[in-house]
């Protein structure tokens, strides 16, 4: 039997000799980041509940990727070590992490920003983990953290950080906390700093609206039961803009009519199908729900492209604004040469995280509202397929419901939802 010490002795040579390799390597890793993630051979405590060694390592799995692919091809579960925090450092549990398309396209590579490939949690190759948003709970704080303590919720500052794993070290500087948890899920608060900033933003910094005629002037959208679709919904209706709402047909017309009806239910004023959208007779039911212009649609968001973003950029009013920040449909918008000469639209573009990284603090106090408004039943919880993520949840299953996320129609979200312990 070793004593305490020896056993101390052994877990630190262990983790020198595998800092050494790690280096030898040539992976560059400081000696902050190299402490966090190396498998250690005392995880006897991995079939329990709790996943803190008595040493203080956080035993912990990750859903990394080597390369670029398809996430059924290329995403594996790491298992690996988290020693425990030293000064700033703050060790997280995950409680949620949404499936959300651009950590697809990310793993696809076809998006633009590629967190870059590292050896930090210990992996053969050099890996990103998946996931840009997600709700953690801190398990333990260094001992020059300031702002944090243990039972705090917080989300990521930044995009890109992987949010895919059960457990994480960053420095407290990366961290947001929630400052007033009360009354709020872990699915909420893993859902609120992509879709509703998203939203929020779009609305409030691409129309100057006309605050003195509230409820007389609209906005347009497409791809309306998505998270950022039905934040929009939600947020238009407080404040005072009315809403055209744009799904696609379900595959029966119940199915359509249940969708349309649980929109209206969030807010949305007129919900239509994308082919009533491009049928002939649209243009007449916007001048009967616009009075012919004098309620004007100043603002249209576009997240599917294509005839879709067409038909929406030939609703507005003049000098009104079309934002496109998705391309569900993979089609490009074009857009007939009129618009531009003649009703002098504008056509932008918006990006919640280069947003986000320009605008830390204003990213923090739409996170802050958007909460406030969700503590206060004004802002509901989208629809989520959720996946249960225990320590014994498999690879192939995880990767599965990551997989699912780029299929469409679908009921909900795909959501992680860890229910392991610290
Ligand atoms: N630029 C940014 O900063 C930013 C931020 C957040 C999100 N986004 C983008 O916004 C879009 C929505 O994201 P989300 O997280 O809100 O999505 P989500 O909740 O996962 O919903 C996906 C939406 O896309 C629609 N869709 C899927 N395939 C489609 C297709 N081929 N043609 C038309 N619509 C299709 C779905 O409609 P069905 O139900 O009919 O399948 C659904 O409305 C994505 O493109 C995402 O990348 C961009």
């Amino acid at each position: 039997m070793l004593s305490r010490n020896a056993m101390r002795s052994a877990i630190d040579a262990f983790h020198n000799n595998t800092s050494l390799l790690l280096r030898t390597r040539g992976a560059s890793l400081t000696s902050a980041t190299a402490r966090q993630c190396r498998t250690s051979p005392f995880d006897s405590w991995a079939s329990g509940r709790k996943h803190i060694s008595v040493y203080g390592y956080t035993q912990a799995k990750a859903l990394v990727y080597s390369k670029y692919g398809e996430p059924k091809d290329v995403l594996q579960l790491h298992k690996h070590s988290i020693s425990p925090p030293h000064g700033t450092q703050v060790t997280l549990r995950l409680l949620a992490a949404p499936l959300n398309p651009a950590d697809v396209n990310q793993i696809q590579g076809v998006y633009p920003s590629k967190p870059p490939f590292q050896t930090t949690l210990g992996t053969q190759e050099p890996s990103a983990v998946g996931g840009n948003e997600g709700a953690f709970e801190v398990v333990t704080t260094g001992s020059n953290v300031k702002t944090l303590r243990k039972g705090d919720w917080v989300v990521m500052k930044q995009t890109g950080l992987g949010t895919w794993r059960t457990h994480a070290q960053l420095d407290e500087s990366q961290l947001i906390r929630i400052e007033n948890r009360e009354g709020l899920t872990p699915l909420q608060i893993s859902t609120v700093s992509v879709n509703p900033v998203t939203a929020y933003r779009m609305i409030k910094d691409f129309c100057d609206w006309d605050w003195m005629r509230s409820g007389e002037e609209w906005l347009i959208q497409n791809g309306a039961n998505s998270g950022v679709g039905r934040a929009a919904i939600q947020l238009a209706r407080e404040w005072g803009i009315k809403t055209i709402n744009v799904v696609r047909e379900r595959e029966s017309p119940e199915a359509t009519a249940d969708l349309k009806k649980e929109l209206r239910e969030l807010g949305a004023t007129v919900v239509v199908t994308e082919s009533e959208l491009l049928s002939a007779e649209f243009r007449s039911r916007v001048k009967e729900l616009t009075r012919h212009g004098k309620e004007p649609i100043r603002l249209g968001l576009n997240c599917v492209g294509g005839k879709s973003a067409t038909a929406l950029a030939k609703t507005l009013a003049p000098g009104s604004h079309l934002v496109t920040y998705g391309a569900m449909s993979k089609q490009p918008v074009s857009l007939p040469s009129g618009l531009l000469i003649f009703k002098n639209l504008v056509f932008d573009g918006f990006w919640v995280s280069k947003w986000g990284d320009q605008n830390p603090q204003l990213k923090e106090n739409t996170i802050n509202d958007v909460l406030q408004l969700t503590r206060a039943g004004k802002f509901k919880d989208i629809p989520v397929d959720e996946m249960k993520w225990s320590w014994e949840t498999d690879g192939p299953m995880l990767t599965a419901a990551v997989q699912e996320t780029l299929s469409g129609y679908r009921g909900g979200k795909g959501l992680l939802k860890y229910e392991g312990g610290d």
